[in-house]
Formats: C-alpha cells, sequence, structure tokens
C-alpha cells in the first residue's frame, strides 16, 4: 500500500459549486462564492474583516503593507518557519529578528520576545506550527506593553483554538492558507484577517489593485480611481467556490483528522514514556485542527533510519522547515547557525509525518502497524 504525505480530499460538493461559478458569468474576485466564503468565515468565528487572496503569502504581503512595514523596522519572528513568513516582511524592507522556538511546540517561545525588542521593533509575527496555536495571550500583552503590531501567520491553523479563542480572532491581522495541503483547500488560496476597523478600508483598497472600486461595487461612487499603493489581491471565484464547499464541511474534516492525531499520539505513547521521542501533543487549554503530526527522535540518525525504512513500505514521511535563520538568505542577514540553538538541534531531530483527511479512512491502519514495527526496530 503506498501511503503519500498528503493527499486532496473532496467533500462531495466541489464540482457543483465550481460548475456553478464557472456559468455564472463572473469568475472574478469578491463575487458570489466569495462573498459566502467570507459570510461562513464571519459567522463561524469572530473575525472582524475578512479578504480573500490568492495565498496566504499573498495574506501576509497585504498585511504588511497594512502594518506600515518599511526600511529598517525590526520584526520578531521564528525562524522554525516558511519562507513566506518572513519575506512578507523582507519585501519592504523590514529586517527579520529571529527567535529561538519552545520545545514543546515549535512555536515561537513567548519568554525570549521581550529581550528582543529595541526602539526599531514594529511588529511580532507568529506562527502557529502544525495548527497548534502559539500563546496568543502573551504575545499580545507583550505588543500591548510596547505598543506593537500583530500578525499572526495562521497558515495551518484554521480552526484551532487557544484558550476558547479561535485562531485569528485576537491578533490585528492574521493571515491563512487554503494551498492544497492545507486542511481546507483551493488549489491556491488564502485570507487575510483585519482586527482594526480603521484599517479594513484600507485593505479592500490594497486588494484591488491600490483602487477604490469597492465604493463603486457598493453604490458610493460611480468611477473608480487610484487612491492608494496595492496589487491584485484577489481570489477568483471559481477557486472561492471549491473553497465553499471544504469550509462547509468543516467539522466532519477535522473529525475525520482528529482520529489520525489520536492513532499517532498512541502509537508513540511508549516511547514518550522512555523519553526517547516528543511528539506533538495539544495543551489541555488548546483545541487543535489536526492540521499535521510532528515527531523529534532523540537522535538525527534514528530520525533518518525512520524516515528511510517507512519509504521502503511506501511511507512517505518528511523532514519539517529548514530553520530560516541558517539558511542562505538568513546568513545574509547575518545570522549564524548557533545564534538559535534550539531551533538548530530540534529541526534535524524533527518529522512530518502522512496527514491527509482520506488516511483516516483508507490506510491509518498500515501505517501505524509498519510505524510500530520499525520503531521497536530501531529502539530495540
Ligand atoms: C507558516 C506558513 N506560512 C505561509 C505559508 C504559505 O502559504 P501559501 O502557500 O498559501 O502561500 C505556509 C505554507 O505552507 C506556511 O507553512
Amino acid at each position: 500500500m503506498k501511503i503519500p504525505f498528503n493527499k486532496i480530499y473532496f467533500t462531495g460538493n466541489e464540482e457543483k459549486y465550481i460548475l456553478d461559478a464557472l456559468h455564472s458569468g463572473k469568475h472574478c474576485g469578491n463575487y458570489s462564492y466569495g462573498q459566502k466564503v467570507i459570510n461562513l468565515m464571519k459567522s463561524k468565528y469572530e473575525f472582524g474583516e475578512v479578504y480573500l487572496s490568492p495565498s496566504c503569502t499573498a495574506s501576509l504581503e497585504m498585511g504588511a503593507v497594512l502594518a506600515g512595514i518599511g526600511p529598517g523596522d525590526e520584526v520578531i519572528l521564528p525562524s522554525y518557519t516558511f519562507s513566506s513568513t518572513v519575506n512578507a516582511i523582507v519585501l519592504f524592507g523590514g529586517k527579520p529578528i529571529f527567535c529561538d522556538v519552545d520545545p514543546t511546540s515549535m512555536n515561537i517561545d513567548v519568554n525570549k520576545i521581550e529581550r528582543l525588542i529595541t526602539k526599531k521593533t514594529k511588529m511580532i509575527l507568529p506562527i502557529d506550527y502544525a495548527g497548534i496555536p502559539c500563546e496568543m495571550d502573551e504575545i499580545m500583552q507583550i505588543a500591548n506593553k510596547y505598543n506593537l503590531i500583530v500578525m499572526q501567520d495562521c497558515a495551518q491553523s484554521y480552526g484551532s483554538y487557544n484558550r476558547n479563542k479561535a485562531c485569528g480572532t485576537q491578533p490585528h491581522l492574521a493571515a491563512f492558507s487554503f494551498h492544497e495541503t492545507k486542511n481546507y483547500n483551493a488549489g491556491e488560496g488564502g485570507a487575510l484577517v483585519v482586527n482594526v476597523p480603521e484599517w479594513e478600508e484600507r485593505a479592500y483598497f490594497l486588494q484591488e489593485k491600490g483602487t477604490d472600486r469597492r465604493l463603486v461595487l457598493n453604490g458610493v461612487k460611480n468611477k473608480y480611481s487610484w487612491v492608494d499603493k496595492g496589487s491584485s489581491y484577489l481570489l477568483s471565484d471559481i477557486l472561492a467556490a471549491m473553497l465553499l464547499a471544504q469550509l462547509e464541511n468543516e467539522e466532519e474534516t477535522k473529525m475525520k483528522r482528529k482520529l489520525i492525531t489520536m492513532a499517532y499520539i498512541e502509537l508513540f505513547k511508549p516511547f514518550v514514556e522512555q523519553d526517547k521521542i516528543k511528539t506533538l501533543h495539544p495543551k489541555s487549554y488548546q483545541k487543535i485542527n489536526h492540521h499535521a503530526f510532528w515527531v523529534i527522535f532523540d537522535t538525527e540518525e534514528n530520525k533518518v533510519s525512520f524516515m528511510n525504512i517507512l519509504r521502503e513500505y511506501d511511507i512517505a514521511a518528511y523532514i519539517g522547515y529548514l530553520p530560516l535563520h541558517s539558511s542562505p538568505m538568513g546568513l545574509k542577514f547575518g545570522y549564524k547557525p548557533e545564534d538559535l540553538p534550539i531551533t538548530e538541534d530540534l529541526a534535524k531531530r524533527l518529522l512530518r509525518l502522512p496527514f491527509y483527511t482520506e488516511l483516516a479512512e483508507t490506510g491509518l491502519e498500515y501505517c501505524i502497524d509498519v510505524m510500530h514495527t520499525v520503531l521497536n526496530k530501531i529502539y530495540n
């Protein structure tokens, strides 16, 4: 049996909605299906305003413009993240200030943020790795104390909660991904959440190539004009139709994926108890969306052996992020690998296991059986 790392999942209504959008006569952004997705997202979660965009990457860029990130502004973020998180600020001249991670979550270590704040700090940019929320209460407290903007990279955490607050509802700005590798898939797609009412109108202009087209659509003006800087940060209605079908099925998808998390936790439990392996484990005050599962082995050698033997059984596991501070671009910013020793060490030993909705229906038992055999081979 072949177990890929990721696989697209259909909930049932995708084709119907896409065909409907296709024949509607309008395929552009902010149209009928787009509005339905926005309404659904806002009725389910207490988001301020929602802007559907081509990707999480684009949403992060919109956020950086709204926050006014400019040359020399410092932004504190984990090094353990995707290039899009950091590029969003580097594109506008911002300087990344990388913070080490908390080994229990692989998210930014909130106890190490304050010491990185200087007069130039403008923003904190945490991410929710593998769908586990970062410690937003503490992050917002620090941000309020120093008057900083918080943009939460929620690429992986749509539908997760921290202390009963849904991811994306607490910061000034939040960016979601609906890429095909995420729980809810539009092919490529994203959303920016703006929780600062004064920034909402500007976000519409920014999304519409710096024009006030929104005011024309709302019947306020006859002709739109160039009013601000901007770009084309819109999601086509055809992709929004796909996304609507996926999001309407959110809870069922989540329930299926939960079975995978539970099975993995159970499998690794004896090794966790013996302190040989650490795994993703939500805290008691977190409810997760079951996006992904990671395992940190005691040694890099054991990780590589596990991954290679799984490959012989046609099971794809994948290394996590390569830390940004020690990447070629990170080195250009003057970082050295030893600057963030915890991130550097954990990244070498972390492995991501196959995780996709259909796995809960087909293949999970096979996966667990093989992994059980391989673990015993390595550790006995
Ligand atoms: C933390 C994080 N931010 C941003 C992105 C980019 O998302 P997108 O492909 O929707 O641009 C990813 C992609 O996986 C990610 O993991």
